[in-house]
């Protein structure tokens, strides 16, 4: 059985956690020990799973029987655990972005070659089954070839603001939220990015202490011509219906594709809390008697699940490189999302179009 062990257990790695113990459940693996340096994060969620914790990921890895590594770690903290975890024989699932720098992908890629281990990113938006459909019509070629594009992902201002303020300015609406975009369209259109330009606007987070981008707007055009923009944000206001607006259209050359990802078609108003949109189909939450507990289920955990149906896989005689092109976010899927995100930082402070490299 796939043995798991989870790195940074904050707000995501909860999911991370809620996954893992529930496939336990079903016996198809076991989450063996934790690690956070934050202490009392450590020991509610050491407890709550009922998991041996650490504070430090290398004596963590030192001394527990592990297969599987999942690293939640801040954006730009990915890389350390990833390249140690790796060296010492750990399959890696990754948080979104890969890391903050191409040099760093291109390491963790290197790194987990060499040690004939398998590297997946956390891009769930490629198992929301809506983007399914929509990939697949594409593919097939219903719209013809894809000529440009737009997408939003928006988030509310408690996000940065609330819920890592100390992180925040070491991150940005393009690496929290962009990436998911990138990686979205590159998959849909089975496309990599080839420039970039961006512009950017830093008021709201700055006058509040948080000395980030509070937006940006970035084209991008990719290899295969299409033409895509999109709108990244993370200071909509308290009172918006969701914790995220989000959506994309594509047009080809016989047809168009229009995604609200966002509004999922139930909206609720009720007296003194304003309107509000559910998207179930990213985590959902079901009051299952038969195991006497909640259920997760929806994209946000399959996503996630997917890391120990691969680990099987594997195991059972499988390759990584029959993985590619899959619904897999792959270390070199992560890789090419850097790419861009790291010419839009570049298009940003040059306020030229950048290649992406
Ligand atoms: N896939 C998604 O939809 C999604 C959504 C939100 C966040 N994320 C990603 O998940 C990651 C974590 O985000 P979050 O919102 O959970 O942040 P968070 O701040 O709530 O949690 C991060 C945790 O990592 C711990 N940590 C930091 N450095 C560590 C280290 N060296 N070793 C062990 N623990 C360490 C912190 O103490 C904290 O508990 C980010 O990369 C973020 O972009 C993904």
């Amino acid at each position: 059985m796939v043995k798991i062990g989870v790195i940074g257990a904050g707000k995501f790695g909860t999911n991370l956690l809620n996954t893992f113990s529930q496939i336990e459940r079903e016996g198809r693996c076991k989450l063996v020990a934790i690690c956070d340096i934050n202490k009392q994060t450590l020991e509610v969620q050491s407890k709550r799973y009922n998991v041996r914790g650490y504070t430090d990921y290398k004596e963590m890895l030192n001394r527990e029987e592990i297969d599987g590594v999942a690293v939640a770690t801040p954006d730009p903290f990915h890389k350390e655990p990833v390249i140690y975890a790796a060296g010492q024989g750990k399959h890696i699932f990754v948080e979104k972005p890969m890391d903050v720098t191409v040099e760093g992908c291109l390491e963790m890629i290197d790194v987990c070659r060499k040690n004939n281990v398998f590297l997946q990113v956390d891009f769930h938006k490629r198992f929301d089954p809506f983007h399914m459909q929509v990939r697949r019509d594409v593919q097939e070629g219903l719209a013809g070839t894809i000529e440009y594009g737009y997408a939003h992902m928006e988030d509310k201002i408690v996000v940065p603001r609330d819920w890592f303020p100390g992180w925040a300015p070491k991150s940005s609406p393009v690496w929290f939220l962009g990436v998911h975009m990138f990686d979205l369209i590159r998959w849909i259109i089975g496309s990599n990015g080839k420039s970039v330009y961006a512009r950017g606007s830093k008021s709201k987070l700055k006058s509040l202490g948080i000395d980030t981008y509070d937006a940006i707007s970035t084209m991008v055009e990719f290899e295969s011509g299409a033409v895509v923009t999109f709108d990244l944000s993370w200071i909509l206001p308290e009172d918006f219906e969701a914790i995220v607006n989000q959506g994309f259209r594509l047009v080809g050359e016989n047809g168009a594709i229009e995604c609200d990802s966002q509004d999922r078609g139930t909206r609720v108003f009720y007296q003194g809390k304003g309107v509000a949109t559910y998207n179930p189909v990213f985590i959902s939450e079901t009051d299952d008697r038969r195991i006497g507990r909640t259920r997760y289920s929806g994209y946000g955990i399959e996503s996630i699940a997917d890391f120990v149906y691969n680990l099987e896989f594997l195991s059972k005689g499988g390759c990584i490189d029959e993985l590619k092109g899959g619904i897999t976010g792959l270390g070199e899927d992560g890789l090419e999302v850097t790419k861009i995100a790291v010419a839009i930082h570049r298009s940003l402070e040059s306020g030229k179009i950048e290649q992406v490299k």
